[in-house]
C-alpha cells in the first residue's frame, strides 16, 4: 500500500476519493491527523497532513515516530513524501521540482529512532542512500509521463527551524555539499528505513534560500507560501500518476 505524506502547500488532495478517515493511536501518540484513506482512479492510497489538517504543527513538533508508525500499523509498504524547500544551488530557484538523492541532518533534539533501546532494542540501519531508488525512479516516471521536467538529484539539508536559516548558514551548508534546504526530511525518511518502508520525496523549490539569488537581502514567508500555491498543482499531477502507476487497482474500477 502507497501512502503520501504532504507538507506546506499540500494538506489535502484534492482529486483523491475519500473513503474513511481513522484515528489511530500508536506507541508513540497519535499521528499528526487521522489517516485520509481513498482512490484516485480506482488506486487506493493513504494520506496524511504531515502539519496536520489546518497545518498548525511546525516542523520540530511533528510527531514523526507516530506519523510512520501509524502508516507502518495500515500495511504501508511505500511512503512517497511531498517536502518544500528553499533552493541553494542557483538551478534551484522557486517554481522548480527537486527529487533530491542525498541527506545531510542538521536538526537535534528530534525523537529520531525506534530503536531506542526503550520502545526497541538498539539498531543501526544502513542509510548509505537515504531514499529508495525504486520509489525516486517511478516519481521521476510519474513526472516524466506527463511531461513535468523535474530536476531528479540533489542534497537535501534538513535544518531544525521553524526559523528560516541565516545567510552564514545557508554558505556552511553549501559547503557542506547540500543544494537545497527543508525542515521535515529528517528523521521522516530514517524512521521509514527502520521500519522497511520504501521512502523517497520530491521537493517543490518555494523559495532561494537566504543569502541566494532573489532572496539575497531577506525572504518574504507570504512569497513563499504563494510561489507553493503556484507550483502545488504541478505537484498534485505527479502525485495522480504515481499513485496511477503504483496503486492497487481496486477491482471492479
Ligand atoms: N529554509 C528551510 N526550509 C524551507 C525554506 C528555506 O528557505 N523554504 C521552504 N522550506
Amino acid at each position: 500500500m502507497l501512502a503520501i505524506i504532504g507538507g506546506t502547500g499540500l494538506t489535502q488532495l484534492d482529486n483523491l476519493n475519500i473513503t474513511k478517515r481513522l484515528i489511530v493511536r500508536t506507541p508513540y501518540g497519535e499521528p499528526s491527523q487521522p489517516l485520509v484513506f481513498g482512490e484516485i482512479e480506482g488506486r487506493e492510497v493513504i494520506f496524511l497532513a504531515r502539519h496536520g489538517n489546518g497545518h498548525t504543527i511546525p516542523p520540530h513538533e511533528v510527531n514523526y515516530r507516530a506519523n510512520i508508525s501509524a502508516l507502518h500499523m495500515q500495511g504501508v509498504t511505500e511512503i512517497a513524501a511531498i517536502a518544500t524547500v528553499g533552493g541553494i544551488h542557483a538551478d534551484l530557484a522557486a517554481g522548480v521540482i527537486a527529487l533530491p538523492d542525498q541527506i545531510i541532518d542538521y536538526t537535534h533534539g528530534r525523537k529520531n529512532t525506534f530503536y531506542d533501546g526503550i520502545s526497541l532494542p538498539v539498531k543501526h540501519i544502513d542509510f548509505t542512500e537515504p531514499y529508495c531508488p525504486h520509489l525516486r525512479a517511478k516519481w521521476l516516471q510519474a513526472a516524466t509521463d506527463i511531461g513535468e521536467k523535474i530536476v531528479a538529484y540533489g542534497v537535501y539539508g534538513a535544518t531544525q527551524g521553524p526559523r528560516l536559516e541565516t545567510a552564514a548558514e545557508i554558505n556552511r551548508l553549501e559547503r557542506d555539499g547540500a543544494t537545497m534546504v527543508g525542515m521535515t526530511g529528517m528523521p521522516e525518511a530514517a524512521l521509514a528505513r527502520e521500519l522497511g518502508i520504501s521512502y523517497a520525496a520530491i521537493c517543490p523549490v518555494a523559495n532561494y534560500a537566504a543569502g541566494r539569488g532573489d532572496s539575497l537581502h531577506g525572504i518574504q514567508y507570504e512569497d513563499v507560501i504563494e510561489n507553493l500555491n503556484q507550483t502545488m498543482y504541478r505537484v498534485r499531477n505527479i502525485i495522480a500518476q504515481l499513485v496511477k502507476l503504483n496503486g492497487v487497482k481496486k477491482s471492479g474500477n
